[in-house]
């Protein structure tokens, strides 16, 4: 059949397609990712003899297999664990705890009686032997490869249950060009694990580097390649890690993973709410205490809010833990349709422990945190404040409140502030208070 080459240029940062060569990618604005690529065009149809695809009834199409990874805080996160042929991308800053989530990993898997490979392109064998048997994940089927040529590595699979790469950006591939961790050989790389593990129904882990900005370096394809994205983070000097899916084929990505670093490697926390929160006496203007959803799984958290007389023309804002936008609107609410002026305030909140607020149901207890600190009145230190606040000041309800006040009432708080429109029963020995408003919450808690 008669073939003519075609030269089009493709963005490897994301994907952009032109039919001409440019220094500067129009669709994502990185210089010098533009890049030729040839394509081998048929000049005659597909012949007419040639056999059609026969597509096959959903019904009798099973479910790739899932192999638990031996670390329940993983499986959570991924919806019961590895899937066959299923490829995770692992991201995280240098230093968060990657490789040792991972040897970990591998560790249990190998003492279960399979076989595990783990390629690292970062460290030489001795390294991670040594990290492995201070982690007691030495053990007979742990297979360790130290190179950096990612074809090589992939050649050397057979039986194996699960193969790490570590990691993506330190391997080369070697029919690209350019150096490890450039968009074209990341891409280059990942393309040639996915391919194996779908081949050959493996299931593959990919650690990614991030950079500043957060994002996993490399292409920004490379999250659209893989299955799984898993994000691994924590503060600055915290021995706690958090591990959430920002894109997951095969289960959901609401779930978050709750670690602490300790000598020996990456354990489970087991009462996460005491993560977030210091059972401390906490009666002191500016705090309030609420329960949020992470996933299936209720979290005390607890929000410290700042008011002070400002010194600058146009009063400060800020917000750790949850967006400023949030805090403004807030304000305003309790301005309207509270009378709590703020215009002469410098604002902050802090959410204690790093928590990311996402959930609504958190508004009424940074509204109150706000309003306590303004007017210098502390808030009942055993009361859990749960509510959406609306843009009319009033309180709405918030999903799972049963589930959330039964993980307050066995921290012992005992009281607690919902919608007046909540359904749900209190738990026994808990004085439940019903509010419409935010007003009403306020003049209620004195
Ligand atoms: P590492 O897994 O190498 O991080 P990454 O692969 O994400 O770059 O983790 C390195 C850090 O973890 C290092 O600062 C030391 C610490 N650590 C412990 O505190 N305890 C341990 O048991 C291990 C293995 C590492
Ligand atoms: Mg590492």
């Amino acid at each position: 059949m008669a073939k003519k080459n075609e030269v089009r240029y493709v963005c490897s940062e994301c994907g952009y397609v032109s039919l001409s060569p440019m220094g500067r990618c129009p669709g994502c604005g990185e210089w010098g990712t533009v890049e030729a690529e040839v394509l081998s065009v048929s000049t005659e149809g597909r012949k007419s003899g040639s056999s059609p695809l026969s597509p096959r009834s959903i019904l009798g199409l099973k479910p790739p297999k899932r192999l638990p990874s031996g670390i329940g805080e993983l499986d959570r996160v991924m919806g019961g664990g590895w899937v066959e042929g299923g490829v995770v991308l692992l991201g995280g800053q240098p230093g968060i705890g990657k490789s040792t989530l991972l040897l970990q990993v591998c560790g249990n898997l190998a003492r279960s009686g399979s076989k595990v490979l783990y390629v690292s392109g970062e460290e030489s064998a001795s390294q991670v032997a040594l990290r492995a048997s201070r982690l007691g994940a030495d053990s007979e089927g742990l297979e360790l490869l130290c190179i950096a040529d990612v074809e090589m590595a992939l050649g050397s699979l057979n039986d194996h249950g699960l193969v790490v790469i570590d990691s993506v950006q330190a391997m080369k591939d070697p029919g690209e060009g350019g150096w490890p961790g450039t968009p074209s050989q990341v891409r280059a790389t990942a393309q040639r694990c996915i391919d194996t593990a779908k081949s050959k129904g493996i299931p593959m882990v990919l650690v990614g580097h991030i950079t500043k900005e957060g994002r996993i370096a490399g292409p920004m394809l490379l999250e659209h390649m893989v299955d799984t994205v898993l994000l691994f983070s924590g503060d600055d000097g915290s021995p706690y890690r958090t591990l959430r899916a920002t894109k997951n084929r095969y289960g959901g990505t609401d779930e978050v993973g709750l670690f602490q670093m300790g000598e020996r490697g990456l354990n489970p926390v087991d009462d996460p709410s005491g993560l977030y929160w210091d059972r401390g006496d906490q009666s002191v203007p500016g705090v309030a205490l609420t329960v949020v959803m992470e996933g299936s799984r209720a979290l005390v958290a607890e929000v410290q809010a700042l008011a002070a007389s400002t010194s600058f023309a146009y009063p400060r804002r800020t917000a750790r833990g949850t967006s400023v936008n949030k805090l403004h609107l807030l304000l305003a609410v309790l301005q309207k349709r509270c009378g709590l002026t703020s215009s002469g305030l410098d604002v902050y909140v802090n959410v204690a422990g790093g928590m990311d607020l996402r959930d609504p149901g958190a508004d009424l207890a940074l509204a109150l945190s706000l309003a306590s600190s303004a007017m210098d009145r502390a808030l009942p230190s055993d009361c859990c404040l749960l509510g959406e606040v609306g843009l009319v000041g009033e309180i709405r309800p918030v999903g799972r409140t049963g589930q959330r006040l039964r993980e307050a009432a066995r921290l012992g708080f005992r009281s607690a502030v919902v919608s007046a429109r909540e359904k749900e029963e209190a738990p026994r020995g808990m004085d439940v208070m019903a509010v419409r408003s935010l007003a009403e919450a306020m003049a209620r808690l004195g």
